[in-house]
């Protein structure tokens, strides 16, 4: 006779922080020590030694290129970089004062119009191969979109994509329309490595939670924009880089942030769900950003950045509170020229990535996602008519 078991009753974790809700190879984290690696790599070693290609390489394929086969992602992804004429005209008609993350959250969308693959998602081997060749357009056309739909808010032509360039260097090429330093490249590439990948945070969560309903892959990138944008996540090194602009002043960080301290207030670019240690992407963007902020004559953010740290890790340290990632990487993005609006962009074009690998995990062992709320109304209750209300 077989038993049946009984079904576990389900357990309330508000924000799903004790919960583990998928499988991944590609990235690790350990907040309490503060280590992310990518595929077993530490990031410190991935920052210092790869480059954003090699990055996404191993993130989709959970091992290191060789040389061949680094290059064929290359020209595969160089091949997508240019976005349909269509997609050109629609950024025409966007308001010149569009929210940069709207822009990008319907233009990712829009995409889908312009590829036959945008169907939906299937778990078959071919199925698989269809969402990888949608993932590589993802990734290559993004900083096509970000670059040109700020060209066009300047009220600056659009510069196509240089199929010669690497991604560092192409979307600089097309922000600028002149090509980057040698150390602009590098900064922003660095940049891209350090956001590739972050286990199940909330955009990816919220991507692998829409792709496995089977739909397609530029709607679960769509989701996945849409989630990063809050300054919860995303949004929040924008927030820091406003921060910076209001205390104007390395006088002025101490009153500013006590005050904020005392008042109970959060300081953008500190915290995290995760690491209760310092965010190890932290500790080699400030490194960086040190030096970036020396080259382009911008120390005093970086010394006004320093001096909110030490305030901030006096009164909190002791609670889990470090820099994370999006601290230092405010100070970086302002110093390679890039708008503060558009720093969650920036963080979306590496992302996409990590989105995407995830998704294409989530699609090799999938099973709808379909957590439960807890039902705390009324139950039995009377319908009023509408005219005795
Ligand atoms: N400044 C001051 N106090 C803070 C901060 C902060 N940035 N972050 C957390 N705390 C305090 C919080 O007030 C709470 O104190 P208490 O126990 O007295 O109520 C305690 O620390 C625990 O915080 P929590 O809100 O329960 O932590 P959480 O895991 O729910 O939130 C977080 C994590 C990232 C949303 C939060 O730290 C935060 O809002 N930080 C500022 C926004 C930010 O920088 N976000 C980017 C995250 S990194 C990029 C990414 O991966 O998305």
């Amino acid at each position: 006779m077989t038993t049946m078991t009984a079904p576990q009753p389900p357990i309330f974790d508000k924000g799903l922080a004790n919960t583990v809700a998928a499988e991944t190879q590609m990235s690790f984290i350990d907040g309490g020590k503060g280590v992310l690696e990518y595929v077993g790599i530490d990031i410190d070693t991935l920052a210092r030694n790869s480059n954003f290609e090699e990055t996404v390489y191993l993130l989709w394929n959970t091992r290191l290129p060789t040389r061949v086969e680094l290059d064929g992602l290359r020209r595969a992804l160089q091949a997508e970089y240019e976005i349909p004429d269509a997609i050109y005209d629609m950024i025409k008609s966007f308001p010149k004062d569009a929210v940069p993350m709207h822009a990008l959250r319907t233009l990712v969308s829009a995409l889908a119009l312009h590829d036959a693959d945008a169907t939906s998602s299937d778990t078959s081997a071919a199925g698989i191969e269809k969402a990888k060749r949608q993932a590589l357009r993802l990734v290559a056309k993004t900083p096509t979109l970000i670059a040109n739909f700020d060209r066009h808010r300047s009220g600056k032509p659009f510069v196509r994509p240089n199929k010669d360039f690497d991604i560092a260097t192409n979307f600089l090429w097309m922000l600028n329309g002149e090509k980057p330093t040698d150390a602009m490249t590098k900064g922003l590439d660095v940049c891209l490595i350090l956001h590739a990948d972050h286990g199940l945070n909330a955009s990816t969560f919220a991507g692998r939670v829409t792709i496995a309903t089977l739909s397609d892959m530029y709607s679960a990138m769509t989701t996945a924009v849409g989630t990063l944008k809050g300054p919860l996540h995303g949004g929040a090194n924008e927030e820091v880089m406003y921060m910076l602009n209001e205390i104007g002043s390395i006088d002025n960080v101490e009153p500013f942030i006590k005050g904020k301290l005392e008042r109970k207030e959060l300081i953008m670019g500190f915290g995290h769900r995760v690491y209760k240690a310092y965010d190890p992407r932290a500790t080699y963007l400030k490194t960086f950003a040190k030096q970036i902020a020396t080259d382009t004559g911008n120390l005093k953010l970086f010394e006004m950045s320093q001096k909110i740290e030490g305030i901030v890790l006096a009164a909190k340290a002791d609670k889990g509170i470090f820099p994370n990632v999006d601290f230092y990487s405010a100070t970086t993005y302002h110093c390679l020229g890039i708008k503060t609006d558009l720093f969650t962009c920036m963080f979306a074009l590496s992302r996409m990535s990590g989105w995407t690998g995830h998704c294409i995990e989530q699609l090799k062992d999938n099973r709808l996602i379909r957590p439960q709320a807890m039902y705390t109304g009324p139950h039995g209750a009377a319908y009023t008519p509408i005219a005795q209300r």
